[in-house]
């Protein structure tokens, strides 16, 4: 496996973001695993949040909104300036680069939590890997991170080829079709690549059967919440 292709990011999503795609309200587990993980002794301001794969800014908008500092790192330039445009049109601010969350433009120790929604599973295992280690790095000794990476019981899993680094790649059908290189994960591999840095706090699998379909196609993601323990060797 060559080292470019543990930095790729799957140009799909310039692609879509380009063709207009934008979503403007926070995820229900995103919004969940904030306030039950938030740092509440000191002042909302003083609060550093860091959403990896940051999207057109929908997370982040809840975070500044809700007064903590929020940054975000997204790999889709067109996005970013969604996002920065998103959140000027409602007065709130979010620091958001143009970056590959494989590499963070960060300091050791920096966030208080880091959320990824749906964004490191979109690279491959050892790509993820090298992700969460840099997660590990700039957070805070304690500070909780939200891994949310597909599972192996998603429909769409059964319906693509597996490419490099494991990414399932031409997925034909299920609610993962056309969103390009998707890495679903076993509850195993989940919990490896969160490795030594992590204590797990809560594994659950959420599943949603879509019964209108005569397939029956099964949506199944982890949310896994973590506590970092110590810095990456
Ligand atoms: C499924 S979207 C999730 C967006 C947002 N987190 C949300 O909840 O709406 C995955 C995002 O991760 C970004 N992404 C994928 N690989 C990346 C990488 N290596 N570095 C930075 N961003 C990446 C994509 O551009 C996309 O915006």
């Amino acid at each position: 496996m060559s080292n470019s292709h543990i930095e790729a990011l799957d140009p799909i999503w310039e692609t879509i973001y380009s063709q207009g795609h934008s979503v403007k309200y926070p995820y229900d587990s995103v919004v969940t695993f904030v306030f039950r993980n938030v740092p509440r002794e000191v002042a909302r301001s003083n609060v550093r949040i860091l959403e990896v794969g940051s999207g057109t800014g929908n997370n982040l908008w809840f975070l500044a909104r809700e007064g903590w500092s929020a940054y975000g790192i997204e790999g889709s330039a067109s996005a970013v300036e969604v996002a920065k445009t998103f959140l000027k049109q409602d007065g709130l601010h979010a620091e958001i680069e143009v970056g590959n969350f494989t590499a963070l433009p960060y300091s050791n120790n920096f966030f208080d939590l880091v959320i990824d929604r749906g964004s490191i599973t979109c690279c491959g295992f050892a790509a993820g890997r090298k992700a969460i280690t840099e997660v590990a790095r700039v957070l805070k000794i304690g500070g909780k991170f939200f891994f949310n990476p597909y599972s192996e019981n998603h429909s769409s899993f059964a319906a693509g080829d597996i490419g490099e680094d494991g990414v399932c790649e031409n997925i034909q059908s299920g609610s993962m079709t056309g969103v390009g290189q998707i890495c679903f994960y076993g509850k195993r591999q989940a919990i490896d690549a969160l490795g030594d840095e992590f204590k797990i706090e809560n594994i659950q699998k959420v599943e949603v059967t879509d019964v209108t379909e005569a397939a029956n196609f099964v949506h199944s993601e982890w949310r896994i919440i973590a506590s970092k323990v110590s810095l990456p060797k």
